[in-house]
């Protein structure tokens, strides 16, 4: 088989992103546009003004994209297309070009789910590295902003099949993140910010305590056959438990000091941060990440233990987190298990990651009609 050009596209958040990747195993070229400047003054997302910003962005981040690679869009194979879940009016930008796109040039268009494309970001680095003998079954975490899911991926004919076996009940690993930052006023996006504070701090100076979720999901859309087996995750408890902590600790004008000093500046970078953070807000910091790595780790091991996995997949956002990825290894070859991350650039919303998921539907000629639509709640079965 020849070399197959696809050139992808996301827009499901706040990344307007293209790339160009070869055969799902080799970056040509990936750009990112990130929006974060706009979505900081606000400590999150807005989606009337993604959606904006992705129509601005676009069509340079394409055209960029096409340039790096050295290519024509007459030598692209076909455009792959993030369809869902995210943002809907963000997802409809990416889409509706890649649908134009496919029309004016006259090849395939592929939609992809967005969490298969962050599995196929640690796939494809696997590959490019010539690592292409993966053990089976493999467990994959996806962990962002918007998910903590876990699959167990299997190679199904030339495709890839997937199987919830666990998600979160109420908020996301990195919505935590971002949250306990906001009430922090540590800037925002609040992952990277954390990590970089917590290295300064005490990871063990304060207990969050995490349960097992044994109780029945609430929402009967989420029940499973197999709802015994399953392993499950909530962030929202430590979110209110951090806000305790800073109300029973008079903490507010430490923060509001914290806010005034910061404000006056456009991009905060760390070391701003951490001028203006004290010792206990730094332990605070330092002890929530630590708990979340380990509530993180500890239940994937044991869904790992559970559905005999012999390989394991990180990715997402999250999956960016220094003390997250050492833990992960050093646990992980304790139980004697591989563990691959996407690398850090390729963790976080990317558009090589949507190319590399769209080449085994390419190969099974599993094209989308130009009817194709967005789905915000897309789900990944
Ligand atoms: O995958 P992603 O770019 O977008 C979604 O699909 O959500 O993930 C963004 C999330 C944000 O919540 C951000 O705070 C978090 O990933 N994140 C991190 C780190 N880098 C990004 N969380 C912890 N540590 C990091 N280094
Ligand atoms: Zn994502």
């Amino acid at each position: 088989m020849s070399d197959v050009y696809i050139l992808g596209i996301e827009s499901s958040c706040d990344e307007t992103a293209a790339a160009v990747v070869r055969s799902g195993e080799e970056v040509i070229s990936s750009v990112v546009y990130s929006q974060i400047a706009t979505h900081q003054p606000f400590g999150g997302v807005v989606p009337e003004l993604a959606s904006r910003e992705h129509l601005r962005a676009i069509v340079p981040v394409v055209r960029q994209a096409l340039e790096d690679a050295g290519r024509t869009y007459e030598t692209i194979d076909a455009f792959a297309v993030t369809k869902g879940p995210g943002l809907a009016g963000a997802l409809l930008v990416g889409l509706s070009y890649a649908k134009a796109l496919a029309y004016a040039i006259e090849k395939p268009l592929i939609g992809v789910n967005h969490l298969e494309g962050h599995i196929h970001a640690a796939l494809l680095e696997e590959r490019q590295n010539g690592n292409r003998e993966l053990q089976f079954p493999v467990l994959a975490l996806v962990v962002s902003g918007g998910h903590t899911h876990l699959y167990l991926a299997e190679h199904k004919d030339a495709g890839w099949v997937y199987h919830n076996v666990g998600h979160t009940r109420d908020d996301a690993a990195g919505e935590a993140f971002d949250k306990v930052a906001k009430l922090l006023e540590l800037g925002y996006p609040g992952g990277p910010m954390i990590d970089f504070l917590a290295k300064h701090g005490d990871p063990s100076a304060l207990k969050f305590p995490f349960a097992q979720i044994k109780h029945r999901d609430r929402n009967p859309q989420n029940r499973h056959p197999e709802e015994d087996r399953r392993i499950d995750f909530s962030y929202s408890g430590i979110k209110t438990a951090v806000l305790r902590y800073v109300e029973k600790h008079g903490m507010r004008p430490a923060i509001e000091k914290r806010r005034n000093a910061l404000s006056p500046l456009t991009a905060p970078t760390g070391k701003d941060v951490l001028a203006v953070c004290d010792r206990q807000t730094l332990d605070l910091v330092a002890s929530f990440q630590h708990a979340v790595v380990n509530d993180l780790i500890s239940k994937t091991l044991q869904a790992a233990r559970e559905y005999e996995a012999a390989t394991l997949l990180v990715t997402g956002g999250v999956a960016a987190n220094s003390e997250l990825r050492s833990s992960f290894e050093r646990k992980a070859a304790k139980q004697g298990l591989p563990v691959y991350f996407p690398s850090r650039k390729l963790s976080t919303d990317n558009a090589a990651m949507i190319a590399a998921a769209a080449y085994p539907r390419f190969l099974a000629s599993e094209f989308a009609e130009l009817e194709l639509s967005v789905d915000a709640t897309l789900k990944l079965r």
